[in-house]
């Protein structure tokens, strides 16, 4: 594709940034909808990402993901947020606006939910019970969501209890921490279990824990997405549970910010599923 000189442009900024799947996933959909536009990665240490993100307006870029280790630093760098993403005290998504201000916002947790109603159509967590293995950064945006949309308790198991406490204290009521040796308490008569944790992703440690509390309606997710299909989601599938893997939290988080820079909602699909997990 040839740019002309009104081409839109975005990017991700990252360090490193050469892992990102954002460059393939948008220009997927930039080729789809054949756009003037572009949309680049851009390695930016931590020392130079709050003068390279106040740029962006100066050089005309419609806006800008933000990758590990930028996250925080974006929230205290934006003009404005979602009221989610204060919340999380991090930034994934950035729009300069026509007035030349950055606007951040969170988009984890929204993309985790419609990746589960492609698997489990219409799927709610209202008055359901929720079980979330993690309390980093990605945990977080997935229990604040789930916790959102009305969910009866969203109980958090994290191996360092004290970020499990914290991040349930931080939703309030119908939340509670778990303790990683006691997670069948946190299994038994949940709807959704979600491994938010590292484990199980190609060269971390395999995810050990029993399913056997866990109904055997209950819908597992895995936002690891390399490999596709994890262990646990192996061994969910093994005992009849419906699964849900990773990739689609990645597509669907990035449809809004394709959106607001690019003007046109992509679609998830198949051909675009089968296109970013090649690049892995
Ligand atoms: N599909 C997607 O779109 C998507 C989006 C974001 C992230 N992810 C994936 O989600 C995972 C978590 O990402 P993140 O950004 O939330 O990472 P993070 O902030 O670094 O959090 C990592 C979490 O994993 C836990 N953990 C790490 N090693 C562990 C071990 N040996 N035993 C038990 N728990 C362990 C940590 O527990 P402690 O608190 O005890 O350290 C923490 O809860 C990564 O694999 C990432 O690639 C996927």
């Amino acid at each position: 594709m040839i740019l002309s000189a009104k081409a839109r442009i975005a990017g991700v900024m990252g360090w490193p940034v050469s892992h990102s799947l954002s460059p393939r996933l948008h220009g997927f959909w930039i080729e789809r909808h054949q756009l003037d536009a572009t949309y680049i990665p851009m390695p930016v240490p931590s020392d130079k990402f709050p003068a390279a993100l106040r740029a962006l307006p100066a050089l005309g870029f419609a806006g800008a993901n933000v990758t590990v280790p930028h996250k925080e630093a974006a929230l205290a760098t934006v003009d404005d947020a979602t009221a989610e993403a204060r919340a999380l005290g991090a930034v994934n998504t950035i729009v300069v606006q026509k007035n030349g201000t950055l606007f951040g916002s969170n988009t984890d947790g929204q993309g985790f939910l419609a990746n589960v109603r492609d698997f489990v159509p219409g799927w709610s967590a209202r008055g359901k019970r929720v079980a979330i293995l993690g309390a980093g950064g990605a945990a977080k945006a997935i229990a604040w969501t789930l916790h959102g949309e009305g969910a009866d308790e969203v109980r958090i198991v994290n191996r360092t209890p004290d970020r499990a406490k914290a991040l349930a204290a931080s939703l309030g009521n119908r939340a509670r921490a778990v303790d990683w040796d006691s997670s069948a308490g946190a299994l038994a008569d949940a709807a959704l279990l979600v491994n938010a944790t590292t484990l199980g992703m190609k060269g971390q440690p395999r995810l050990e824990i029993d399913l056997g509390p866990l109904p055997g309606d209950a819908i597992v997710a895995d936002i690891v997405y390399n490999p596709l299909d994890t262990d646990l989601l192996l061994r969910a599938r093994a005992r009849g549970n419906p699964t849900v893997d990773g990739i689609g939290m990645l597509l669907h988080q990035a449809r809004g910010g394709f959106n607001a820079w690019f003007g046109q909602e992509p679609v998830v699909d198949q051909a675009l599923r089968d296109f970013v997990l090649a690049g892995l």
